[in-house]
């Protein structure tokens, strides 16, 4: 047997798109050209990593039929370490300072798996120096930041795909596109975004800096605060396998550096509910949001009170009005999506696609070409992360955009910014899309960017 027709009977074994007849003619007829054309050392990319975290980890695993890692940046000694080992062997140059990876000639592509508060600043600093960049979700911390990058984005003419793998993940979410692309949901006027509510933490007591971690540059642009830590065991409460901290993973519940669950699911759920949206022919952004939001502290003048504990909404329901009488709503129960339209409804997440129009395939088939309508006719291999990555080299290699590109990105994701905003303000704010501003409220306008750390400018 070729190795090609292997490849394709692994790939068969391992996706549950075998199992769907409705969209394979095209996968059967599109060799996996990134394995057949990557064999070679010469033809491998090589990519640096800017954090080498668990994310990171994710990746390269998903990709590392491609690629080789050369250079690895993290301000945790300890992490960059062990991640070389586990992905180069031990080969790879490791560098506390992310900069020392941009410069680097040999470097084809960047990986910026940071925390949220990084990702701008490295992500125009590495399309400057003429990198294609794979950028993990959020793509940005705050509204302004995406309007810089798409500007960098244009001007530089870089390959960006964004860490939305939800977007690759062709058995659900792809299909679920396909369903209303057919037009078989009729008109979408209500949609419900279900992504899960964030956690409350005690009060975290300042800590000693472990040893290897740069605190300092970790906070980067952020404001220079203590750093914190609390032993699981200290709640009381078991909570494995993660300490409370205001650092590794747990960034995600302080506006400091992420915007908690409205952004960190945010960006996967509401990206499709946007998607769908867009696909069923609502040109518009949003018009309006506001609704409730419950966070682990008290808010004054959009920020949190108490900085020694988590701040971000831990619980909220937001409504997101559209025109045309299109209705959004973010809550923070239960995990997926559900569009509805004036004919049908369907309900998507990671585990299932559900629904009377799903069922209706039955008899009634999606088009040989709806899946790769849907993607826009960009290369197409594997499925989820790794069909992820794969889309994001080969557009690479055709400098086609990828399929999570910057500016739709951008788009949904100012939808979760705006929610963020709404919920420390505690008020429902008006927004013009066009002109990208919040209407009639300076205090709320004034979060649509932030302020760098003297020393953390982004430069352009
Ligand atoms: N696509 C997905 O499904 C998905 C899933 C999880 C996380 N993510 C995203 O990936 C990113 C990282 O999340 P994580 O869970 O891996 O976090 P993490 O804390 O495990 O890893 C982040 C790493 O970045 C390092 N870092 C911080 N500042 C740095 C700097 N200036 N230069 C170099 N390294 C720096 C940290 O030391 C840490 O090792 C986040 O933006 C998160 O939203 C995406």
């Amino acid at each position: 047997m070729s190795s090609t027709n292997q490849q394709r009977r692994d790939f068969l074994k391992q996706s549950s798109l075998a199992a769907s007849a409705a969209f394979s003619p095209y996968f059967f007829s599109n060799p996996q050209t990134l394995a057949d054309e990557t064999r070679s050392p010469n033809d491998r990319f090589r990519i640096g990593v800017i954090g080498s975290g668990g994310m990171a980890g994710g990746n390269m695993n998903a990709a590392k039929d491609w690629l080789d890692v050369v250079a690895i940046a993290d301000v945790d000694e300890g992490r960059r370490e062990s991640f070389s080992n586990r992905f180069s062997g031990g080969k790879a140059d490791t560098y506390n300072d992310y900069r020392k990876v941009i410069e680097r000639d040999d470097v084809d592509v960047i990986h910026v798996a940071t925390p949220d508060h990084w990702h701008t600043k490295t992500l125009v600093e590495s399309m400057l120096a003429g990198k294609d960049v794979y950028c993990e979700k959020p793509m940005t911390l705050t509204i302004d930041e995406g309007k810089l990058i798409r500007r960098v984005q244009k001007e530089t003419g870089r390959i960006v795909q964004v860490g939305t793998q939800q977007r690759s993940t062709f058995n659900l979410f792809v299909k679920a596109m396909a369903i209303v692309q057919e037009g078989r949901l009729g008109r979408i006027n209500k949609l419900e975004v279900s992504i899960g509510g964030a956690p409350a933490s005690p009060a975290l007591p300042v800590a000693e800096v472990p040893q290897g971690l740069d605190w300092e540059r970790w906070l980067g642009p952020a404001p220079m605060v203590d750093y914190r830590f609390l032993q699981p065991e200290a709640t009381g409460k078991k909570r494995k396998p993660r300490a409370h901290t205001n650092a590794h993973y747990e960034f995600r519940w302080w506006y400091e550096y992420s915007g908690g669950k409205l952004t960190d699911w945010g960006a996967h759920h509401v990206d499709i509910a946007m998607w769908a949206l867009r696909l069923n022919g609502q040109k518009d952004g949003p018009v309006s949001i506001g609704g409730t939001a419950k966070h682990p502290v008290e808010f004054k003048d959009g920020y949190a009170v108490q900085n020694d504990r988590y701040n971000t909404a831990s619980e909220f329901r937001f409504s997101v009005k559209f025109p045309g009488d299109t209705e959004m709503v973010i809550k923070h129960s239960d995990n997926g999506i559900l569009i509805e339209g004036d004919k049908g409804r369907i309900f998507v997440n990671r585990g299932k696609l559900t629904g009377a129009p799903v069922e209706a395939l039955d008899s009634n088939p999606l088009a040989d070409d709806a899946i790769q309508k849907v993607y826009k006719d960009l290369p197409m291999e594997n499925n989820e992360r790794k069909g992820h990555w794969a889309n994001f080299l080969n557009c690479v290699k055709t400098r086609q955009e990828p399929i999570s590109d910057v500016h739709s990105h951008m788009e949904m994701l100012n939808v979760c910014h705006l929610a963020g905003i709404s919920a420390r303000f505690g008020r429902e704010l008006t927004w013009d899309a066009k002109a990208e501003q919040i209407i009639g409220d300076e205090q709320a306008n004034a979060f649509l960017g932030r302020p760098y750390r003297k020393g953390y400018e982004i430069e352009v």
